[in-house]
């Protein structure tokens, strides 16, 4: 038996070990070539210390100088002591190069395209070793355009577990990946990608959580829906999704069957052209008050571009609530990850 135990990097890249429960997290690190920042191995010098952002372990044996009880109780702990007794997410505090690791390559075959109108297009990937990818809802991975030596970022929008892989992409005029999926791509075309990073992901629910997409954002969070289909969440979840026109809306019928298999599974959409025929026009912003953030007490998951985070940052700020957490993604029309940050 042995438990799944993320290392999240500065960098933004992870890597996955498997960790027994007789064993530290660090020793499982190590046989998997992941050098993780250590010294003493032994709970005194504190230059192993992360942050645990979800599961439960054993933290092992230690002295307040490498580990203060405040410390230990904000979620932090010592890789060199601690024993896993569920899946971990760690955030290490190192680059990945310093851990002597890097972002894995994965080759797989294209085995779908589906145009879902005129602006989005979502494709599918059957991953050559899916046994050996393993990934965080929300995640993405960055993926070399064929027959041209660029790479676009995408998020996942299949879940964890999924057997095959798949992507929203946003059609812009003459993008690299635009341009490849609408003229060129076909079943059975090979791509390489490398990943998975971000710090763009799903932690433990302990709390209701609001969940807001921009266009194709609606992508990780389809990732997330698809885990928490699993897990059946004792808290609520809400979506609201936002998009510039109704060509631009998908999954609307997905999001209905989350709702119906996924307990307290609520979400909304909202179309910015005011000749929608969409129920809501305008922004998200304007199906968000005080009581969709339960008064400050939810997470926030939002995944859009530059603008959008901005205008969602400044109403929160103006309905004066400061929600648990809040944790967003901006991307730019070309699918590059500007940042992928939790603040
Ligand atoms: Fe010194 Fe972990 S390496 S406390």
């Amino acid at each position: 038996m042995s438990f799944q135990v993320a290392l999240n990097f500065e960098d933004g890249i992870t890597r996955f070990v498997r960790c027994r429960p007789d064993e530290t997290v660090a020793e499982a690190s190590y046989k998997a070539r992941v050098n993780i920042p250590l010294d003493c191995r032994d709970g005194a010098c504190g230059t192993c210390k992360s942050l645990c952002e979800s599961g439960s372990y054993d933290g092992g044996d230690y002295i307040d100088e490498a580990l203060t009880d405040d410390e230990a109780a904000s979620g932090y702990c010592l890789p060199c002591q601690m024993t896993p007794e569920s899946d971990l997410v760690l955030r290490i505090p190192s680059s990945s190069a310093a851990a002597k690791t890097a972002a894995a390559t994965h080759t797989a075959t294209l085995t779908g395209i589906e145009r879902h109108s005129a602006t989005t297009v979502e494709f599918t990937l059957d991953v050559d070793d899916r046994q050996a990818l393993d990934f965080l809802p929300g995640q993405y991975v960055n993926i070399t355009v064929p027959g041209t030596d660029q790479s676009r970022s995408y998020s996942f929008s299949s879940g964890p577990s999924q057997r095959q892989i798949s992507f929203l992409v946003r059609i812009v005029d003459g993008g690299a990946m635009s341009r490849y999926l609408t003229e060129r791509a076909r079943v059975g075309d090979r791509l390489d990608f490398t990943g998975p990073m971000g710090s763009f992901y799903l932690r433990a629910l302990t709390r209701p959580a609001l969940l807001l997409a921009g266009g194709t954002g609606l992508a990780p969070l389809l990732s997330m829906l698809e885990r928490l289909a699993q897990e059946a969440p004792k808290h609520p979840v809400h979506l609201i999704y936002g998009v510039t026109t109704d060509e631009d809306l998908v999954h609307l019928d997905t999001l209905q069957d989350y709702a119906e298999v996924i307990p307290g599974f609520t979400f909304d959409h909202c179309v910015a052209d005011p000749s929608s025929t969409a129920r809501n026009k305008g922004f998200v912003t304007g199906l968000m008050d005080a009581g969709t953030l339960h008064d400050g007490s939810a997470d926030v998951y939002l995944c859009g571009p530059p603008a959008m985070v901005e205008a969602v940052r400044g109403h929160i700020t103006g309905l004066g609530v400061n929600p648990a957490s809040f944790h967003y993604e901006k991307f730019t029309p070309a699918a590059v990850r500007a940042t992928a940050e939790a603040a």
